[in-house]
């Protein structure tokens, strides 16, 4: 089973970013610790961040063509404003996961709205490292091959 695990802008900017919020570990570190839960999982992924809309929904497009079976998803801030990575993952029928590392739910009111949550199975927030691994397993448990 293959897994795309994509980021949104500003996530490239993590253990320099408001460590308050989302802690003192970098991009790297994240990107270890997922491929590590993939291969824990049993599975393969491909870890893309982007601080472009256009990349992302360019990503999301391939995914359809290149025998991606899942993806999971932490917009960043196009969580909140970005139909067009909506569309996408609509458009490519994929079973989603959308992941923050914060807990929106606790953030201020902008961030209330998820346009990503319409075109996902599930939503995982307030655990940080931790949401993306617990998106892996849920994902290759239900359908792993
Ligand atoms: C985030 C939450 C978003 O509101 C914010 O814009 C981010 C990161 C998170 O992982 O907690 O950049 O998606």
């Amino acid at each position: 089973m293959k897994i795309l695990v994509l980021n949104g802008p500003n996530l490239n900017m993590l253990g320099i970013r408001e460590k308050q919020i989302y802690g003192t570990e970098t991009y790297g570190d994240l990107v270890n610790y997922v491929q590590q839960a993939a291969k824990e999982a049993g599975v393969t992924c491909e870890v893309f961040q982007s601080n472009s809309e256009g990349a992302l929904v360019d990503r999301i497009q391939q995914a359809y063509f290149d025998e991606t079976d899942a993806v999971v998803i932490n917009p960043a801030a196009y969580t909140h404003t970005s139909v067009a990575i909506l569309d996408a993952l609509k458009a490519v029928m994929l079973p989603a996961v959308e992941v923050h590392l914060s807990d929106v739910s606790q953030r201020e009111d902008f961030r209330q709205i998820s346009y990503a949550r319409l075109a996902c199975e599930k939503t995982v927030m307030g655990k940080g490292f931790a949401g993306y691994k617990e998106a892996i397993d849920y994902l290759a448990e239900k359908y792993g091959k």
